[in-house]
């Protein structure tokens, strides 16, 4: 039995998940009613050190039987640590936030993922340990022009276990997806039912991620018991009008790998 104090932290989660009451929010209004302006699309480069991304992704050998790429998703923790190319990294941030197209002027972006009222409040940053003709660091997606600008060199490799609550696997993938949200760009048009809706938005853009590394051959694992203010520190994110809400390694993987996968889920044995 939780305690009394547990019981209410529950309800309170509870509560959160579900749809609150319309009358919540009283005589206030969203500031897209009250006609304030309305925050960017997506962050502002921070730079200027851009690398363009390739697009050509009919040079990627795609499965293309989209049951066999369902069937087969599931979660890798152990990386190969063979190379991954620039084209293949492309790939996955098309798939996960690429920008399809703008709506009206300049109101939303349309993108290869859904999103409640299209807000799309996330940034994707990438810890790079080796993707092929980039330099190992820090990046930040730049979806309106689909490109990466390169931000800082990177941590150490106890930073980040530190940043992953200790699951030192994810340090060794090719690459680490973090995704932050600005929560401001969802709260501008739906305020207090906001929230709820990004979560969910997040599973989209993890599940895409999922399936288009599934689809070229690679592994990846959501993450999410990572440590918030060392991954929000990781990227200069100021923990409140921006944060860390998700991460993922990707990485190469390989067949005999299998077993070091399944001593992930040991514990299952030694409870039969
Ligand atoms: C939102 C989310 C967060 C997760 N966080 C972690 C995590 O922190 N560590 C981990 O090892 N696996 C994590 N996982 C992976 C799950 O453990 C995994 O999906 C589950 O065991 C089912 O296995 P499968 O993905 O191979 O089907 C997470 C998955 C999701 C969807």
């Amino acid at each position: 039995m939780p305690s009394d104090h547990l019981f209410e932290l529950i309800k309170k989660g509870r509560n959160f998940m579900k749809f609150v009451e319309r009358d919540e929010m009283g005589d206030e209004d969203t500031d897209q009613n009250l006609k304030l302006t309305q925050p960017p699309l997506t962050k502002s480069a921070m730079t200027t050190n851009f690398i363009d991304l390739p697009n050509n992704f009919n040079q990627l050998p795609i499965e293309n039987d989209f049951l066999k790429v369902i069937n087969k998703r599931e979660s890798h923790r152990v990386y190969s640590k063979m190379d991954m190319s620039l084209l293949e990294l492309s790939y996955l941030l098309w798939t996960t936030q690429g920008v399809k197209s703008v709506r009206g002027n300049n109101y939303a972006t349309l993108r290869t993922v859904p999103s409640g009222g299209a807000r799309h409040g996330f940034e994707t940053y990438l810890v790079v340990n080796n993707i092929t003709s980039l330099k190992p660091g820090i990046y930040h997606y730049l979806p309106l022009s689909h490109q990466i600008e390169y931000l800082q060199e990177n941590v150490t490799p106890e930073i980040l276990t530190n940043a992953l609550l200790g699951q030192s696997w994810g340090v060794h993938a090719n690459v680490i997806f973090f995704w932050s949200i600005i929560p401001y760009r969802c709260e501008w048009r739906y305020s207090i039912y906001s929230h709820r809706i990004a979560l969910v938005d997040i599973g989209y853009v993890s599940q895409n991620l999922y399936l288009a590394s599934e689809s070229i051959g690679l592994g990846t694992c959501a993450i999410g018991a990572y440590e918030q203010a060392i991954c929000d520190n990781l990227f200069q994110l100021d923990g409140e009008d921006e944060f860390i809400i998700l991460c993922s390694p990707v990485g190469t993987i390989k067949k005999e790998d299998k077993e070091k996968e399944l001593a992930f889920y040991a514990f299952l044995k030694e409870n039969e």
